[in-house]
């Protein structure tokens, strides 16, 4: 059994919620930053910082193969759990069963609504007059496994679903590194 406390945080653009996890990385280390996008400005910060870390451009790759080599990286840096930080990738089911129980994922709702994306935009039009962010397990089920923290926002009236966004994602900073510092002592 791998160390749970090394973390990687797998990234496909700017990471805010990477750096968040790097600068407030409590009872945890980051062991690898990884992407599925060469270019995202978020793999660009964790080099400056002196991350290790690793890319493969998805663009083209069979799944499972990307998953695999992924899988291979990871068990490289001695990772035992994974942090999905804006990784715009679902992934293989061999993945998930590899990794059961080890996989984390924040996501931009109150889950179990409005799984999936355009998730400000669907609170804000069902009228709803609170809001947030989730950190939840990974399972084979989009945004569906068992969640691990909330932290809720007020939907203000005059919201469109940039502003509120703005205000979740700084939600998303203070729970994703409070909740995976938890995680990594179960
Ligand atoms: C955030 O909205 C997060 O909730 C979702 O993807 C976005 C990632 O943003 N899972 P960032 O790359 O961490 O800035």
């Amino acid at each position: 059994m791998r160390d749970p406390r090394r973390v990687a945080i797998l990234i496909s653009g700017r990471g805010s919620n990477m750096k968040a996890l790097v600068e407030q990385a409590q009872g945890y280390e980051v062991a690898l930053i990884a992407s599925n996008k060469p270019l995202a400005p978020g793999l660009e910060w964790a080099r400056s910082a002196g991350l290790p870390t690793w890319t493969w451009d998805s663009k083209g790759v069979d799944k499972d193969e990307f998953d695999r080599v992924l899988s291979a990286a990871l068990e490289d840096h001695d990772v035992g759990t994974i942090a999905l930080a804006g990784f715009m990738r679902i992934l293989s089911p061999s993945f998930i069963d590899r990794w059961r129980g080890r996989i984390v994922n924040i996501h931009p709702s109150l889950l179990p609504k409005y799984r999936g994306l355009d998730t400000h935009a669907r609170a804000i039009a069902a009228g709803d007059a609170v809001s947030g962010c989730s950190v939840h397990l990974v399972t084979e089920e989009l945004d569906a496994g068992e969640v691990l923290g909330i932290a809720e926002v007020p939907i203000l009236p005059d919201d469109i679903a940039q502003t509120l966004e703005q205000r979740v994602l700084a939600a998303e900073h203070h729970l994703y590194p409070e909740i995976l510092s938890e995680f990594v002592k179960r």
